[in-house]
């Protein structure tokens, strides 16, 4: 068993990517698999904490005595979010959130246009930046980030973290060429503070960086 840390904390944490739809049988994705938020959420579990797991894949398995809210796409989450943010202590936003989503989402499956041009343009808007609003409304749960990026990794992941003003940023390499990140079972990532502190792990399985993720964030305090 492991110390109790996050013993009576309420913890929320969002996991998987958004599918934003076209039509009612196409939608915009991305790689994340799920397997970094689901490791979050059972480590949470271990050291106490009351989790629940704001999800978009059905493909995992949630830790025993965890709330499931289901959400498809960003808009979705951000209302999830929003409800679940106001009794926490933690906030983690590991799901990759699209950037943008369908303008004008189709109610019919788009036909191919046999007589017209070649092309077919789909118009985009902007989605919300979820962790931002929320880390604007904070009372005083403690925000947490992460950064995917495939270059330039702690600049991206500080800059993120001034940006979206959150307490945490987990910083995480991805891309082609790496054994870790997205859909991968291993992971290295490096946490970054609001005090400017940067805690680096070592490559390890996602459940055991989730696991020292937790127990470093646990006994850090901020000066705010
Ligand atoms: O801005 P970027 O997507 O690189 O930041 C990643 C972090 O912000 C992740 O924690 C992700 O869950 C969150 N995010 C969000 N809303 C968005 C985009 C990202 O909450 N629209």
């Amino acid at each position: 068993s492991y110390p109790q840390l996050l013993a009576n904390k309420k913890v929320v944490i969002s996991a998987g990517a958004t599918k934003e739809r076209i039509d009612p049988v196409r939608y915009i994705t991305n790689d994340s698999s799920g397997k970094m938020g689901y490791a979050m959420a059972t480590a949470a579990t271990w050291l106490g904490a009351d989790v629940t797991l704001v999800s978009s894949t059905q493909r995992l398995t949630a830790p025993i005595n965890t709330h499931v809210i289901p959400f498809e796409n960003a808009l979705e989450l951000q209302t999830a979010m929003e409800t679940e943010a106001k009794q926490a202590d933690y906030v983690m936003m590991v799901a990759a959130v699209s950037d943008y989503r369908v303008a004008h989402p189709q109610e019919q499956k788009i036909k191919k246009q046999h007589h017209q041009s070649n092309q077919l343009t789909l118009e985009l808007i902007e989605n919300p930046d979820i962790l931002k609003g929320l880390a604007a409304q904070k009372n005083q749960q403690i925000m947490i980030g992460f950064a995917a990026e495939t270059e330039n990794l702690i600049e991206h992941a500080q800059a993120k973290l001034q940006r979206k003003k959150v307490d945490w940023i987990i910083a995480n390499q991805v891309g082609k060429n790496h054994q870790t990140g997205f859909n991968t079972d291993d992971n290295q990532v490096t946490l970054l503070s609001a005090n400017g502190e940067r805690f680096p792990l070592p490559l390890m399985s996602k459940l055991e960086t989730a696991l020292a993720a937790w127990q470093i964030i646990a006994q850090t305090p901020l000066n705010k």
